[in-house]
């Protein structure tokens, strides 16, 4: 039997939990038309709670309502891909005569009457992201449809041409055109670029922070897959199973895929294959998720999470304070930063946890290593 279960990122799940209300939301906006709020979004969430994925599902939603979809990675050229290939090739899908009459009323003539394709191909890159936009947008509207944008892993590094875009979306929503715009990215970077002077319309874009999810959804989000491909799952295995992923929605697939690969064939998940299953998923959690995640912190910031990694729950800023021997001021300028790399969260006044599962756990087993 193959395995259901998709522990990687950038895959859609075989089931998409506890992100209906978003989702909902989203779709609304489209129909809502031009002026509604959640036609500009970014989702913010640490690494694998399901931003990328998140991103797949809004464009699914958009293309159900017969929406164009240009998806798109903040990585650089991605302005550039999107005015000389994802744009003209959109453009493209429509009658190209069309194209070449409004193409000419918005930049001047085009050659003569029969211009080839990449003669227009070519006068559409010079005519750049916003009249393509314009035009494209145009045509659909005619349709009774739209475009949206989707771009991933919002980072500062890329300001420039996040400006570019920004500016072409903020136009695009002023004349009441058919656009939306959903970004994703760590709350960290997208909080650098949307205090942005320029990017004013991403300040005011609706921010959704994807967090962990309950258990009812995790529960089902492994319970259907496994009944899906002909499999059972008696209630104390499952609850086992789900246990072991605190919620964190990449865990809800790795621990799915290391469970069911253990018997692929047995008509039942057993107790053994969850508990083993579940030892097996944490064991590569430090080299997918805590490794990468820690990438960019500061010796300091390590030696705050270690700090905090003393404690068997939520830790106390006093505490911390005592234990670096440091200012309050000091502590609080890391503990922000440190939530901002949505590395720990507040949790109540005076404290702090870790935001990714099992990062204390990490931490101590290296705490000694390399770190
Ligand atoms: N809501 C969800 N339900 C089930 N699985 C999910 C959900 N969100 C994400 N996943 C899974 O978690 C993993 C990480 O998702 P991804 O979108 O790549 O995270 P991010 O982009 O935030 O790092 C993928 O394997 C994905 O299938
Ligand atoms: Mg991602």
């Amino acid at each position: 039997m193959p395995n259901p279960f998709k522990p990687s990122f950038g895959v859609s799940p075989p089931l998409l939990v506890g992100r209906d209300d978003l989702l909902d939301e989203f779709a609304e906006a489209l129909e809502d038309g031009p002026g509604s709020a959640a036609r500009a979004t970014i989702y913010t969430g640490a690494r694998g709670s399901g931003k990328t994925v998140m991103l797949n599902a809004v464009e699914d939603r958009a293309r159900e309502q017969g929406w164009v979809v240009i998806s798109e990675t903040a990585s650089p050229g991605f302005v550039d891909r999107i005015v000389r290939q994802h744009l003209p090739g959109l453009l493209r899908d429509f009658d190209p005569g069309a194209v070449r009459r409004r193409l000419t009323g918005i930049t001047g003539p085009l050659g003569a009457g029969g211009a080839t394709w990449s003669a227009v191909e070519a006068h559409l890159a010079d005519a750049g992201l916003r009249n393509q936009a314009a035009l494209l947008t145009d045509l659909l509207a005619e349709n009774g449809a739209g475009l949206l944008i989707t771009l991933d892993e919002i980072h500062r590094n890329q300001i420039g041409e996040l400006r570019e875009l920004a500016t072409t979306v903020q136009h695009a929503f002023r004349e009441e055109r058919e656009l939306a715009f959903v970004g994703a990215g760590l709350a960290l970077a997208v909080s650098d670029v949307v205090n942005d002077e320029v990017l004013t319309f991403l300040r005011r874009a609706e921010r959704h922070h994807l967090g962990s999810v309950g258990r009812e959804d995790v529960a089902r989000a492994i319970r259907e897959p496994v009944e899906a491909n002909g499999r059972q799952l008696a209630d104390d295995v499952l609850a086992e199973m789900v246990e072991g992923t605190r919620g964190y929605p990449f865990l809800i697939q790795l621990v799915g895929a290391r469970v069911w690969r253990r018997h692929p064939s047995a008509p039942e998940v057993s107790m053994d294959d969850a508990r083993l299953g579940v030892t097996d998923a944490l064991r590569r959690l430090g080299s997918l998720v805590h490794e990468p995640a820690l990438a960019d912190a500061s010796d300091i910031d390590k030696s705050f999470l270690l700090a905090m990694a003393r404690d068997d729950g939520p830790s106390k800023m006093a505490d911390i304070q005592r234990r670096l021997d440091v200012d309050v001021n000091y502590a609080s300028q890391y503990r922000l930063r440190l939530i901002a790399a949505e590395l720990i969260e507040p949790v109540r006044r005076g404290y702090v946890d870790f935001a990714l599962p099992y990062l204390r756990e990490y931490l101590r087993s290296h705490a000694a290593a390399e770190m």
